[in-house]
């Protein structure tokens, strides 16, 4: 069973535990009317971007430089997706639950759905960046190999997440899999033939 105490769980979002993060967020939520009452007045707290306001941002993904002007606001998942034209990483629950915008910043999995774009740091590699001169990533390969998918619409977290989970060295057994990629959820149920992708491209990735 892998200890809960680390710092960071399968899915987690740029270090930051999902729970953290929710938490957090809520907690920050809670709090800005509260710092409006406190000034006894409904003026938006000075830390709330202004409407329409962007700001510049340098973003590497899969190797390409990107200058960029984003709202501060803007999550990872909505820049690559709507400005990037990477669609590949896909939108699931946009709350952190379900591992469907998992990709890579500095070679850590995190979940794009809870970075705010602003706040990345280090090279993006999504599903699209990946295979290699037209050959598939071991992984991938392995997905297919095990028919580790149906609808395919978790698939491209599922391989992102996959990849870290084996680079991690989480990849040890089928329950210590199953454990990390607890973060990734498939509609389809398609768990057993992911677990025996995972275990396929394996040896594979580590000789990488
Ligand atoms: Fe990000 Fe579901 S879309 S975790
Ligand atoms: Fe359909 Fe996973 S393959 S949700």
């Amino acid at each position: 069973m892998r200890d809960r105490s680390q710092p960071l769980p399968p899915g987690s979002g740029a270090g930051v535990s999902r729970r953290f993060a929710l938490t957090a967020g809520s907690t920050a939520i809670a709090t800005l009317p509260m710092l409006g009452a406190a000034r006894g007045d409904n003026a938006p707290s000075a830390a709330m971007p202004e409407k329409g306001a962007t700001m510049p941002v340098s973003l590497t993904v899969n190797g390409r430089a990107h200058r960029l002007s984003v709202d501060p606001r803007a999550t990872l998942l909505d820049t690559l997706r709507e400005q990037l034209g990477l669609t590949g990483t896909k939108k699931g629950c946009d709350h952190g639950q379900c591992g469907a915008c998992t990709v890579h910043v500095d070679g850590r999995r995190v979940l794009s759905c809870l970075t705010l774009t602003a706040a990345v740091r280090g090279p993006v590699t999504t599903i699209e960046g990946i295979a290699t001169n037209g050959t598939l990533h071991p992984m991938q390969q392995a997905f297919i190999d095990h028919d580790a998918f149906q609808c395919g619409y978790c698939t491209p977290g599922q391989i992102m997440s996959a990849i870290a989970c084996v680079k991690e060295g989480h990849a040890g057994s089928a329950a210590e899999i199953r454990e990390y990629m607890s973060g990734n959820l498939c509609r389809c149920a398609a768990y057993p033939h992911i677990v025996a992708a995972i275990q396929q491209a394996k040896p594979d990735i580590e000789r990488s």
